[in-house]
């Protein structure tokens, strides 16, 4: 990532820094109603103030071409640019134009994702993404935002983590909208899926000089088990977390184990012809990675995680395990033969991060950042097409189940006043990227 090509950015997301959720004619999200819900969110937290983006949002791009990144990831609030019958919402569409056009003045790149989890709740109230519809009304919106927008985006993706809004929002209920079902998970996933096909047909009508493509989570298994049915337990977690998603997406088919041996009994609704719309070519793939799940055989042809003790984690307990970083990636290259070139879409970690003398000092971070940068490095020498990283947080901001207790930005939020503190890891990629721009 040495070299000026590779994109070097920083990521946010929508529901988590903008606040604002009444103004301007922004419909309620499910993440509106399921934060409002007793016991859903820690601390009972919710977005409705969040990072006060919504009207910081000059301050904030100044800050960005502060520490000179190459490339902004955010994302846009559907329910903020369409009303419940389908209307544009100028001023919701006022704000990313002109957000998007200071980021182009200032020369950063932008990635834009048009659904970060912030479903219109109307829609929900229709069945959610468990409804066929609820596809087609996405690429309605898809439609709309990317004529409007044309010309001001260099990166769309269509979905941020389909694998978390159907499995966590649908399959275990720990995200919006919180149903527990693991067939409203394949359903929900499905539908999300052929949203994301129809959506790219129509941005690529609308603005074909821009990157089309999708963003997925990925996940490393392994087992520290020694039998065949725990190798198999790791293998089965890949297939569930990245399989279900890589598959229908690049190969135009899900993962025939998954139905037929893991879950028979929740089979996705395919319709014919659904397959050959999820696996349209995509201009790029990204890839959101944070950590290394532990497995073993769960004795009924399944698995169970087992976490394993002495490693190091992070405020979320998530394990530190970059070689995961790189391994999935030269997995993926070997897989799947059209892989299409790869933005590492997000990677960070969440610490304790407190303001001492006017300055944070996340070292954790920075030797996080770092060895992850350096797992990109050996998939890059392996021969993976990785063409950008962007970190994932700018800013201190709603990290959804966990709320605001949980600090993923390399930027502190004080969220009693809204002061920024670039935390040293800001500091160290500002002054990496400024010598790197100096040719140094
Ligand atoms: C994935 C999500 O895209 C993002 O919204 C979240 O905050 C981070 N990972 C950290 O959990």
């Amino acid at each position: 990532m040495r070299h000026p090509d590779f994109l070097l950015g920083v990521a946010t997301a929508a529901y988590q820094i903008e606040g604002a959720v009444a103004e301007d004619g922004r419909l309620p999200s499910i993440w509106d109603t399921f934060s409002a819900t007793p016991g859903k969110v820690l601390h009972g937290d919710t977005g409705a103030v969040a990072c006060d983006h919504y009207h910081r949002w000059e301050e904030d791009v100044d800050l960005l071409a502060s520490l000179n990144v190459d490339a902004y990831r955010l994302s846009i609030a559907w329910p903020r640019v369409m009303d419940a019958a389908g209307r544009p919402n100028e001023k919701g569409l006022a704000f990313y134009r002109q957000l998007l056009q200071k980021l182009k003045d200032h020369g950063i790149r932008t990635s834009v994702t048009l659904y970060h989890w912030d479903l219109p709740q109307h829609l929900e109230d229709a069945g959610g993404w468990r409804n066929r519809a609820t596809a087609q009304r996405f690429a309605e919106y898809a439609d709309l935002v990317s004529r409007e927008l044309a010309g001001l985006v260099d990166f769309w993706s269509t979905l941020n983590e389909p694998w978390c809004s159907a499995m966590l929002g649908y399959g275990t209920g720990h995200h919006a909208p919180g149903q527990a079902d693991l067939l409203a998970a394949n359903e929900a996933m499905h539908h999300l899926l052929l949203g994301h096909g129809l959506a790219l047909a129509a941005m690529r009508r609308n603005d074909p000089g821009s990157q089309k493509g999708i963003v997925v989570n990925v996940g490393r298994g392994t087992t520290d088990g020694a039998t065949p049915a725990d190798v198999r337990a790791a293998q089965l977690f890949e297939l569930q977390h990245n399989d279900w998603v890589l598959d229908p997406l690049l190969r135009g088919e899900y993962p025939a184990v998954l139905h037929d041996e893991l879950w028979p009994a929740a089979r996705p609704p395919v319709l014919e012809g659904d397959l050959a719309i999820i696996g349209a070519p995509l201009d790029f793939l990204g890839i959101n990675y944070y950590f290394r799940t532990n497995v073993r055989a769960d004795g009924q042809g399944g698995y169970v995680e087992v976490p394993l003790a002495g490693v190091e984690r992070t405020q979320m307990g998530w394990e530190v395990y970059p070689d995961g970083l790189r391994d999935l990636l030269i997995g993926f290259q070997r897989r799947y033969a059209n892989l299409p070139p790869i933005y590492i879409t997000e990677n960070g970690m969440a610490s304790d991060d407190r303001v001492v003398d006017g300055a944070v000092i996340d070292r954790q971070r920075i030797a996080y950042l770092n060895r992850h940068l350096a797992a990109v490095d050996e998939a890059l020498k392996a021969g993976v097409d990785v063409r950008g990283y962007y970190v994932w947080s700018l800013l201190d901001n709603f990290e959804w189940a966990y709320g605001y207790e949980r600090r993923f930005g390399i930027v502190h939020v004080d969220y009693a006043t809204q002061r920024r503190t670039p935390k040293r890891s800001a500091e160290l990629i500002r002054d990496f990227l400024a010598r790197r721009r100096a040719g140094g």
